[in-house]
């Protein structure tokens, strides 16, 4: 059997995430080349895939600079690095699996997609929440017509208040500027799933949402500026926390190898120990968008910082019963109106919901599968030509948002971005 390779740029959560793969799938794929400035990164990630020293490279740079090395270039540096590292792969030969967001700005996702096309590039979006069982199952249920014609969308994403405080506060994403607006960043996920499960165009939406909470107004008078040395009994207390957390998420985010030493460290000289109420962030900490999707469908969507749990749950209601669900608690039930209520086994269905519900795993299979020329159903991959829809959808929700929730024509507003 033909293995796929794969290089890497940028070996931080999700680079590390998709090498590890080779170490579930080795006869199908391997890692050929990665690359990251931080030699912590790859010093961990190379105690798995050794890899010879000239196929480490302390930048994307650097190993764009070399010949082809790989089937496929996993672009997974920073959303405001994407159009930079995607374009210069493209031009290198290479075919790509692409994190989302595809770019943090409108246009460069759509030079991303003109110079795929241009150059004849696969180019797959990292939208795996696609490839889990959960939303699988989902999608067959609707297809197979079990709840009659789709009516409604009622989705929610509960990113969990540590989440939020963690990545949205604190870290990556905490900046618009820096990095993407929420929409974009947390939520392109949960347009491309509404849009698919529905299987019809949006036509019109809008949006609201704010930055309330995690801003300097509420900050307590005695806080400190680093959590260590904070009076305050506050839930958010960053040593508390990340030291609780170690050797898991979100502690190996700090450090590829965390210890009590390391994470201590850190935490006192970096973003992740100072007080959220003291930061300079500005993504928005809750947002609900509105959409009429063809034929008179409707959709909700909620993304919110103020939760105690992390997870998506989704309700469907069509013209012969509803299907509902909690991604993490891997439950999904129907009805059909007048039957019992039906419990979809997911269980029995997926061996690994490690990784986003199974999803990461998944969607490198896929790839090579699709890669490898394999015969099999490729009409829900997450090529670019299909994930731009969900990102328009993002940035336009985020424009109607900074307009007041203006309704947005999403026909005129592709037409006006030139698709
Ligand atoms: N698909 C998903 O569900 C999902 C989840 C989380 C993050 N993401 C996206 O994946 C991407 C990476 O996110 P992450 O969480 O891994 O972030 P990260 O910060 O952990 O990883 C990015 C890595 O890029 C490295 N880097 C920076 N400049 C570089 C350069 N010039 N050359 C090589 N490496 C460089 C950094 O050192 C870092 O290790 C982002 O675009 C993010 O939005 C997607």
């Amino acid at each position: 059997m033909k293995k796929i390779t794969f290089a890497i740029l940028g070996m931080g959560n999700r680079g590390t995430q998709y090498a590890l793969k080779q170490l579930k799938y080795p006869e199908e794929m391997e890692v050929t080349a990665i690359s990251d400035t931080r030699k912590v990164r790859l010093e961990a990630a190379n105690k798995y895939l050794r890899l010879p020293a000239d196929r480490i490279f302390d930048s994307a740079e650097k190993l764009l600079e070399m010949p082809k090395l790989a089937d496929i270039m996993i672009v997974a540096t920073q959303d405001a690095q994407h159009k930079d590292h995607a374009i210069a792969a493209m031009q290198k030969g290479y075919d790509l699996l692409l994190e989302k967001p595809i770019s943090n700005r409108q246009s460069d996702c759509i030079d991303i997609l003109n110079e795929a096309e241009k150059l004849g590039r696969k180019v797959f979006i990292c939208h795996v929440l696609r490839y889990t069982v959960f939303y699988q199952q989902i999608k067959r249920l609707i297809s197979e017509g079990v709840i009659g014609d789709v009516e409604t969308v009622e989705a929610a994403e509960l990113v969990g208040a540590h989440h939020y405080a963690h990545s949205y506060v604190r870290g990556n994403w905490h900046r618009e500027e820096k990095s993407s607006p929420m929409i974009l960043a947390k939520s392109c996920h949960d347009m491309d799933i509404i849009s698919w499960i529905i299987g019809k165009r949006c036509e019109k939406l809008s949006s609201f949402g704010s930055l309330n909470h995690f801003k300097s107004e509420n900050c307590p008078k005695e806080a400190a500026d680093r959590c260590f040395k904070c009076p305050v009994k506050c839930p958010f207390n960053a040593n508390k926390y990340y030291l609780s957390r170690i050797p898991g998420w979100p502690s190996n985010i700090l450090h590829p190898e965390p210890t009590p030493e390391n994470i201590t460290e850190i935490l006192s000289t970096s973003d992740y120990g100072r007080c959220v109420y003291k930061m300079d962030n500005d993504v928005v900490d809750h947002q609900t968008v509105n959409m009429l999707f063809e034929g008179g469908i409707t959709a909700t969507f909620q993304m919110s910082g103020f939760t105690n749990r992390q997870t998506r749950t989704l309700r469907v209601m069509g013209s012969k019963g509803e299907i509902w669900g909690d991604f993490r608690e891997k439950e999904l039930y129907y009805q059909r109106f007048g039957e019992d209520v039906v419990k979809v086994d997911l269980e029995s269905l997926c061996d690994d919901f490690h990784g986003h519900g199974g999803g990461d795993a998944r969607l490198i299979y896929d790839v090579i599968r699709y890669m490898r020329g394999d015969v099999f159903d490729t009409s829900s991959m997450t090529t670019i030509d299909r994930s731009i829809d969900s990102h328009i959808m993002a940035f336009a929700a985020e424009n109607s948002r900074k307009n007041g929730g203006e309704l947005i024509n999403l026909y005129e507003y592709k037409k006006e971005a030139g698709l």
